[in-house]
């Protein structure tokens, strides 16, 4: 049974893989891409996602831009992991055509609203688009099947000591989508701590370039993401979207999740509280919607991050075998 997605990133290196994932895996429908600014500005991450569509044979898939910057306070500039292109600088042909004239959140709205099935949204960039999205359109965003976040930490963040980029580029939505969304979504968070665990060695990027072009390209945007310590290259986003494809490699536990949104070291960070009394007993409403209740949320608290990474090795390398 396939199931119809939606995936907003900012491409990025790690979105790139989650896009590829998502188009090499039949039991996913994608109905469409938004783009948010973050890893590299908003023309990059658009001009990105249709490249890599288009890359994967998926040109068909509709693309619409979002946010240039976060909802309250910009962030300073800062050197993008993914370099100035944020694809590792592999400049990938830009497909002929123009992405959807509308902004992401109408967009979303449109393709929920139009579906006839449930439809999962995965967020792999800052939740800008997704915070304007429950704000604007409450009603259809409250018939989303499920939302999966890549972002967000429990222990210690990768941008500063205290957050992770995605939430760290915009608290302020991540607090609204994650503490105070208003509507009862389903939602999955998939934080640092197992993302940065899961991560592509050598050996596992000459698998990818022996596939075929696809592969070729993919490994060698993963060989440009300056990801910071250790040897494996981490795929964050593409393990929110494996997350949905194979549970069994998961370990989730319910928790309540508060950003901080203040100006001091700590912007951005993420309270997870996983004590059992933060979360109602299983079959209770998870998500209670009353203004001011922080609703719970699954958080992916492990993963077997080898079996994920083989996961991801299968089918991005089908993209070279069709
Ligand atoms: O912290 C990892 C996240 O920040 C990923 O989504 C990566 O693409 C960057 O946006
Ligand atoms: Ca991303």
């Amino acid at each position: 049974m396939t199931r119809a997605v939606l995936i907003d990133c900012d491409p990025g290196i790690d979105d790139m893989m989650a896009l590829l994932t998502a188009c090499a895996s039949p039991e996913l429908e994608l109905r469409g891409v938004t783009t948010v600014g973050g890893n590299v500005g908003i023309e990059r991450t658009t001009r990105n996602a249709r490249s890599v569509l288009a890359l994967a044979g998926r040109g068909d898939v509709p693309v619409a831009a979002g946010a240039k910057r976060s909802l309250v306070r910009a962030v300073a500039r800062h050197d993008s992991a993914h370099g100035d292109d944020g694809l590792g600088g592999i400049e990938l042909p830009v497909p002929d055509g123009r992405p959807d004239r509308r902004p992401a959140a109408e967009f979303l709205a449109a393709a929920v609203e139009a579906s006839t099935e449930p439809v999962a949204l995965f967020a792999v960039g800052p939740l800008t688009n997704v915070a304007l999205f429950y704000a604007t359109y409450p009603d259809i965003a409250a018939t989303l099947d499920r939302l999966v976040v890549m972002g967000g930490s429990i222990g210690p963040g990768n941008i500063t000591p205290a957050a992770e980029f995605n939430v760290w580029f915009d608290p302020e939505a991540a607090y609204r989508v994650l503490a105070e969304p208003d509507v009862a979504v389903p939602t999955t968070l998939v934080p640092l701590d197992v993302t940065r665990r899961t991560g592509l060695g050598e050996a596992d990027l000459a698998r990818l370039a022996a596939a075929g072009p696809i592969g070729g390209y993919a490994a060698r945007a993963l060989g440009g993401y300056r990801h910071g310590a250790g040897p494996a290259i981490p795929v964050h986003d593409a393990v929110a979207v494996l997350s949905v494809m194979h549970p069994e490699l998961m370990t989730v536990r319910r928790a309540t999740v508060q950003v901080e949104t203040g100006l001091g070291p700590g912007r951005g960070a993420t309270l997870v509280d996983l004590r059992p009394e933060a979360a109602p007993a299983e079959g209770v409403d998870a998500t209670p919607v009353d203004v001011g209740v922080v609703p719970t949320v699954d958080v992916v608290v492990d993963a077997d991050s080898r079996a994920v990474v083989e996961a991801l090795l299968d089918r991005v390398t089908r993209l070279d075998r069709r």
